[in-house]
Protein backbone atom coordinates (compact mmCIF):
# COMPACT_ATOMS: atom_id res chain seq x y z
CA UNK A 1 0.00 0.00 0.00
CA UNK A 2 3.18 2.38 0.05
CA UNK A 3 3.00 3.10 -4.21
CA UNK A 4 1.03 6.43 -3.04
CA UNK A 5 2.96 7.97 -0.59
CA UNK A 6 4.52 10.89 -1.56
CA UNK A 7 6.09 12.19 1.25
CA UNK A 8 7.26 10.36 4.52
CA UNK A 9 9.38 11.58 7.29
CA UNK A 10 11.26 9.15 9.59
CA UNK A 11 12.14 10.12 12.92
CA UNK A 12 12.70 14.09 11.85
CA UNK A 13 14.49 15.86 14.43
CA UNK A 14 14.99 19.78 14.76
CA UNK A 15 16.66 21.66 16.82
CA UNK A 16 17.32 26.27 16.75
CA UNK A 17 20.34 26.22 18.10
CA UNK A 18 19.37 23.97 21.63
CA UNK A 19 15.96 23.87 21.49
CA UNK A 20 14.48 21.30 19.70
CA UNK A 21 11.29 22.13 17.47
CA UNK A 22 10.73 18.88 16.27
CA UNK A 23 11.24 15.00 17.61
CA UNK A 24 10.89 11.66 16.32
CA UNK A 25 8.19 13.36 13.51
CA UNK A 26 6.92 9.72 11.69
CA UNK A 27 4.33 10.38 9.30
CA UNK A 28 3.98 9.22 5.80
CA UNK A 29 1.59 11.64 2.95
CA UNK A 30 -0.18 10.21 0.30
CA UNK A 31 0.00 11.65 -3.24
CA UNK A 32 -3.22 13.67 -4.73
CA UNK A 33 -4.89 13.97 -1.41
CA UNK A 34 -5.07 16.76 1.22
CA UNK A 35 -3.02 16.58 4.07
CA UNK A 36 -4.00 18.97 7.29
CA UNK A 37 -1.56 19.71 10.09
CA UNK A 38 -3.65 20.71 13.05
CA UNK A 39 -1.90 21.47 16.55
CA UNK A 40 -1.35 24.81 19.14
CA UNK A 41 0.60 27.88 18.39
CA UNK A 42 3.94 26.86 18.68
CA UNK A 43 4.21 22.90 18.34
CA UNK A 44 6.31 22.94 15.05
CA UNK A 45 3.97 22.58 12.17
CA UNK A 46 5.54 25.27 9.69
CA UNK A 47 8.79 24.18 10.79
CA UNK A 48 7.96 20.90 9.30
CA UNK A 49 6.30 22.09 6.42
CA UNK A 50 9.87 24.40 5.62
CA UNK A 51 11.55 20.79 5.75
CA UNK A 52 9.75 19.52 2.77
CA UNK A 53 11.75 22.07 0.70
CA UNK A 54 14.49 22.22 3.07
CA UNK A 55 13.60 26.48 3.55
CA UNK A 56 15.06 25.93 7.44
CA UNK A 57 18.38 25.33 5.48
CA UNK A 58 18.30 29.24 5.51
CA UNK A 59 18.22 29.78 9.12
CA UNK A 60 21.10 30.39 11.37
CA UNK A 61 21.94 27.69 13.97
CA UNK A 62 19.11 25.30 12.31
CA UNK A 63 20.37 21.51 12.67
CA UNK A 64 17.86 18.70 11.07
CA UNK A 65 18.73 15.22 11.66
CA UNK A 66 16.48 11.92 10.40
CA UNK A 67 14.82 11.03 6.93
CA UNK A 68 12.57 13.10 4.79
CA UNK A 69 11.63 11.27 1.82
CA UNK A 70 9.88 12.60 -1.65
CA UNK A 71 8.98 10.05 -3.79
CA UNK A 72 11.45 7.89 -1.91
CA UNK A 73 14.31 9.76 -2.48
CA UNK A 74 15.92 11.39 1.23
CA UNK A 75 15.50 15.24 0.32
CA UNK A 76 18.83 15.85 3.57
CA UNK A 77 21.15 13.42 0.94
CA UNK A 78 24.21 15.50 0.25
CA UNK A 79 23.85 15.35 -3.69
CA UNK A 80 20.19 16.42 -3.59
CA UNK A 81 19.65 20.15 -5.97
CA UNK A 82 18.00 22.49 -3.34
CA UNK A 83 16.65 24.39 -6.35
CA UNK A 84 15.57 21.57 -8.51
CA UNK A 85 13.88 20.03 -4.93
CA UNK A 86 12.02 23.70 -4.57
CA UNK A 87 10.72 23.84 -8.02
CA UNK A 88 9.15 20.73 -7.46
CA UNK A 89 7.75 21.99 -4.24
CA UNK A 90 5.78 24.90 -3.98
CA UNK A 91 4.96 26.57 -0.78
CA UNK A 92 2.33 28.87 -0.49
CA UNK A 93 2.82 31.58 2.43
CA UNK A 94 0.39 32.75 5.11
CA UNK A 95 1.36 36.44 4.32
CA UNK A 96 1.96 37.73 0.34
CA UNK A 97 4.87 38.82 -0.25
CA UNK A 98 5.39 40.72 -3.44
CA UNK A 99 8.43 41.67 -4.99
CA UNK A 100 8.56 45.87 -5.22
CA UNK A 101 7.87 45.52 -8.85
CA UNK A 102 5.19 46.05 -10.99
CA UNK A 103 1.86 43.30 -11.08
CA UNK A 104 3.10 42.54 -14.72
CA UNK A 105 6.45 41.64 -13.60
CA UNK A 106 5.70 40.01 -10.20
CA UNK A 107 3.16 37.59 -11.92
CA UNK A 108 6.24 36.64 -14.87
CA UNK A 109 8.44 36.05 -12.20
CA UNK A 110 8.26 32.51 -12.60
CA UNK A 111 7.47 31.93 -16.10
CA UNK A 112 9.82 33.62 -16.99
CA UNK A 113 12.74 31.80 -14.37
CA UNK A 114 10.94 28.24 -16.05
CA UNK A 115 12.17 29.56 -19.50
CA UNK A 116 8.92 31.90 -20.92
CA UNK A 117 11.08 34.80 -21.54
CA UNK A 118 8.70 36.87 -23.22
CA UNK A 119 6.21 37.84 -25.99
CA UNK A 120 2.48 36.62 -26.33
CA UNK A 121 3.56 33.19 -24.72
CA UNK A 122 4.03 35.28 -21.25
CA UNK A 123 1.83 37.57 -22.21
CA UNK A 124 -1.02 34.44 -22.14
CA UNK A 125 0.68 33.16 -18.95
CA UNK A 126 0.50 36.12 -17.26
CA UNK A 127 -3.57 37.52 -17.91
CA UNK A 128 -4.55 33.19 -17.21
CA UNK A 129 -3.19 33.73 -13.88
CA UNK A 130 -4.91 36.70 -13.43
CA UNK A 131 -8.49 35.14 -14.91
CA UNK A 132 -7.62 32.17 -12.44
CA UNK A 133 -7.22 34.33 -9.61
CA UNK A 134 -10.97 36.10 -10.91
CA UNK A 135 -8.50 40.05 -10.66
CA UNK A 136 -8.77 40.60 -14.43
CA UNK A 137 -11.50 42.79 -14.56
CA UNK A 138 -9.84 44.69 -11.86
CA UNK A 139 -5.63 44.81 -12.44
CA UNK A 140 -6.18 44.29 -16.36
CA UNK A 141 -5.98 48.03 -17.21
CA UNK A 142 -3.30 48.89 -13.91
CA UNK A 143 -0.40 45.97 -14.80
CA UNK A 144 2.75 48.59 -14.71
CA UNK A 145 1.16 49.99 -11.53
CA UNK A 146 3.40 48.26 -8.26
CA UNK A 147 2.30 45.13 -6.82
CA UNK A 148 2.33 47.06 -3.59
CA UNK A 149 -0.36 49.00 -4.62
CA UNK A 150 -2.93 45.85 -4.55
CA UNK A 151 -4.99 45.39 -1.24
CA UNK A 152 -3.88 42.66 0.92
CA UNK A 153 -6.68 40.26 -0.11
CA UNK A 154 -5.89 40.92 -3.81
CA UNK A 155 -2.29 40.22 -3.58
CA UNK A 156 -2.63 37.58 -1.72
CA UNK A 157 -5.43 35.94 -4.88
CA UNK A 158 -2.68 37.20 -7.67
CA UNK A 159 0.37 35.74 -6.02
CA UNK A 160 -1.21 32.36 -5.38
CA UNK A 161 -2.88 31.53 -8.22
CA UNK A 162 0.03 32.72 -9.93
CA UNK A 163 2.17 29.87 -7.95
CA UNK A 164 -0.06 27.40 -9.09
CA UNK A 165 -0.03 28.30 -12.88
CA UNK A 166 3.80 28.46 -13.23
CA UNK A 167 4.18 25.58 -11.64
CA UNK A 168 1.53 23.69 -14.20
N1 LIG B 1 13.63 30.77 13.05
C1 LIG B 1 13.42 30.30 14.30
N2 LIG B 1 14.39 30.38 15.21
C2 LIG B 1 14.22 29.90 16.48
N3 LIG B 1 13.07 29.32 16.90
C3 LIG B 1 12.07 29.22 16.02
C4 LIG B 1 12.19 29.69 14.67
N4 LIG B 1 11.02 29.44 14.03
C5 LIG B 1 10.22 28.84 14.93
N5 LIG B 1 10.85 28.71 16.12
C6 LIG B 1 10.29 28.06 17.33
O1 LIG B 1 9.99 26.71 17.01
C7 LIG B 1 8.75 26.31 17.58
C8 LIG B 1 7.80 25.86 16.48
O2 LIG B 1 7.44 26.99 15.71
P1 LIG B 1 6.53 26.89 14.42
O3 LIG B 1 6.60 28.22 13.74
O4 LIG B 1 6.91 25.71 13.61
O5 LIG B 1 5.08 26.65 15.07
P2 LIG B 1 3.64 26.51 14.41
O6 LIG B 1 3.10 25.20 14.85
O7 LIG B 1 3.72 26.75 12.94
O8 LIG B 1 2.84 27.68 15.12
P3 LIG B 1 1.64 28.63 14.57
O9 LIG B 1 0.37 27.82 14.69
O10 LIG B 1 1.66 29.77 15.55
O11 LIG B 1 1.97 29.07 13.18
C9 LIG B 1 8.25 27.52 18.38
O12 LIG B 1 8.66 27.33 19.72
C10 LIG B 1 8.98 28.69 17.76
O13 LIG B 1 9.18 29.73 18.68
MG1 LIG C 1 2.94 28.27 11.64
Amino acid sequence: MNEDIKIESRDLNLWYGEMQALKNVTIAIPENKVTAMIGPSGCGKSTFIRCINRMNDLIKNCRVTGELLFGGRNIYDRDVDVVALRKSIGMVFQKPNPFPMSIYENIAYGPRIHGICGGDELDGTVEASIRAAALWDEVSGILDRSALDLSGGQQLAALHRTNACSKA
